[in-house]
């Protein structure tokens, strides 16, 4: 998708639709039936009075997603004015906004429309933060996941160029812009790899398409094969490869710019089983298809690299993958079955469905052999963290508060919708084993917190946080902004979170 800026006024714009933004100007709150008060947030007299008959009719109401088209309004060059609504004004931030560019993209491409103009509300968000979060929306919204459908007109059903209509100064603006190009179309890779079924999503190819991608940004990356994971000792990870006829990968990625503190080296590190059949502890069949996206968490830390790559923040990061499948064979791990982690612990396998954790272990511990200072994981780990938050928050887990504190903010700032659960001692308990150090199960029951307390072991004392994102990586349904199917989600926190250690 193209994207421009223009400081035209919006109603001498020629496009084939401008887009509006409708704010519910209301000032009393939910309590009093209050009649809503729709505002076409743009100072161009002419675009109001193109807006005029539709909110008198009561039609509109600025009521969030909806969406009203008007054909050859009077006194516009544009050919369609497309008014959105946006909800309250009181609480219309850039998270609204991104997500009304989003739902302008998905209405106008489902009306076979190519292009349009976006009129940047004037209230609320700074300039340059609108820009960013109108080009994050509207690259979001173009993502459609019908990859193999093969009716070509469905396909091509995309917009191909977006034009931002705001004022300031052009140079920092046209900043924004590529920054907000840079970690849309990253979320947008990370969603391409997830969306991919596991036939046409190996670990091999998991690793070709990092490879590719890094040297097309100019990142450092070395994959290894099952040799190298046997050399490192990573027995956990290995213990879960072992069962596959797919050849595991260990992808490492790496972003080291001049000028950055020896301090910090942030490593991130995915998840990347490319199918989780659960092995031996079989999974039932319904809706075992869905898991061709548990390497969403490895997908997202590839995608992660790709935009730090672009922005370049001075700051060392190094990503570390675990790409296997999880099969059951003749050569697949047991449970019963007795690992040796790189790290020297060893677990006892209690269901060889908890895989995760396993590949993740060596890979936390790799990271810190390797140097990194703080760690990052993201990972679609636990059911249970469905069970917990459901389909709307992830979940973090942190060992340290003040590494917390700076993640939730970049969280804040990227409008993702997490949540922390806890880490007490206490739930040490359910991961004890009889015969080795730990089990890799702790049962049903605070399953997510669990997980993350097996993981912790590997993390040790480096100041860790790990993102349980099971339950939100795969949109069950549509939205007025984003398509069924792979969201991207954590990719820009992690981005802002990097941001954030920039010297
Ligand atoms: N990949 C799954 C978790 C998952 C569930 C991801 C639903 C996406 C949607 C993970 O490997 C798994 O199977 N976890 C088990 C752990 C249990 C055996 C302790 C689970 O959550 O049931
Ligand atoms: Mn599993
Ligand atoms: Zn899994």
């Amino acid at each position: 998708m193209n994207t421009n800026l223009s400081a035209s006024v919006p109603s001498q714009l020629e496009t084939d639709c401008l887009v509006v933004v409708v704010l519910d100007r209301a000032e009393k709150d939910k309590g009093d039936k209050e009649k809503p008060v729709p505002t076409v947030e743009c100072n161009d007299a002419p675009v109001r009075d193109a807006a005029r008959e539709a909110i008198a009719s009561g039609e509109v109401t600025g009521k969030p997603f909806e969406t009203t088209l008007l054909h050859r309004p009077a006194g516009l060059k544009a050919k369609r004015l497309l008014l959105v609504g946006g909800g309250k004004a009181k609480t219309f931030s850039a998270a609204e906004l991104r997500k009304l560019a989003g739902a302008a993209v998905r209405t106008l491409k489902g009306k076979s429309i190519r292009s349009f103009a976006f009129a940047l509300p004037d209230s609320g968000v700074a300039a340059s933060d609108a820009v960013i979060a109108v080009v994050e929306g509207a690259f979001v919204g173009n993502f459609e996941p019908g990859y193999y459908k093969s009716d070509k007109k469905e396909k091509d059903k995309k917009i191909d160029a977006i034009t931002i209509v705001v004022a300031g100064d052009p140079k920092s603006l046209e900043t924004a812009l590529q920054a907000g190009r840079a970690i849309a179309e990253s979320q947008n890779f990370a969603r391409d790899l997830i969306n991919e079924p596991s036939n046409l999503m190996t670990p091999t190819i998991l690793a070709d398409r990092a490879k590719k991608m890094a040297a097309e940004v100019g990142l450092g990356c070395e994959v290894y094969g099952a040799d190298k994971i046997k050399e490192l000792k990573m027995g956990a990870f290995w213990g879960v490869a072992q069962g596959s006829d797919e050849p595991p990968a260990l992808v490492v990625l790496r972003y080291d710019p001049p000028g950055a503190s020896d301090k910090v080296h942030l490593g991130l590190v995915g998840k990347g089983v490319t199918f989780d059949t659960g092995g031996i502890s079989i999974k039932p069949a319904d809706g075992m298809e869905k898991m061709k996206y548990d390497m969403a968490g490895a997908a997202t830390m590839i995608a992660t690299m790709r935009a730090i790559a672009l922005l370049q923040p001075k700051v060392k990061v190094t990503a570390i993958i675990c790409a296997t499948e999880n099969m059951p064979s003749g050569k697949a791990q047991k449970p019963g079955d007795v690992q040796i982690a790189m790290s020297g612990k060893s677990i006892e396998i209690i269901n060889t469905d908890a895989e995760g954790r396993l590949i993740l272990a060596d890979g936390l511990c790799y990271a810190r052999q390797l140097g990194c200072t703080h760690l990052v994981d993201a990972a679609t780990l636990t059911g249970a963290v469905v069970v917990a938050l459901g389909y709307v928050n992830a979940g973090i887990f942190a060992s340290d508060d003040q590494m917390y504190e700076r993640f939730a903010e970049a969280n804040k700032k990227a409008g993702e919708k997490m949540w922390r659960l806890p880490l007490d001692d206490e739930y040490k308990e359910v991961i004890k084993s009889n015969i080795a150090d730990i089990v890799n199960s702790g049962g049903r029951w605070g399953g997510a917190i669990s997980a993350a307390m097996f993981l912790k072991e590997f993390a040790e004392d480096t100041p860790w946080i790990h993102l349980d994102i099971a339950g939100t990586a795969w949109m069950e349904e549509s939205k007025p902004w984003i398509a069924k199917g792979p969201s991207g989600i954590a990719l820009r926190s992690l981005v802002e979170f990097v941001k954030g250690w920039a010297a």
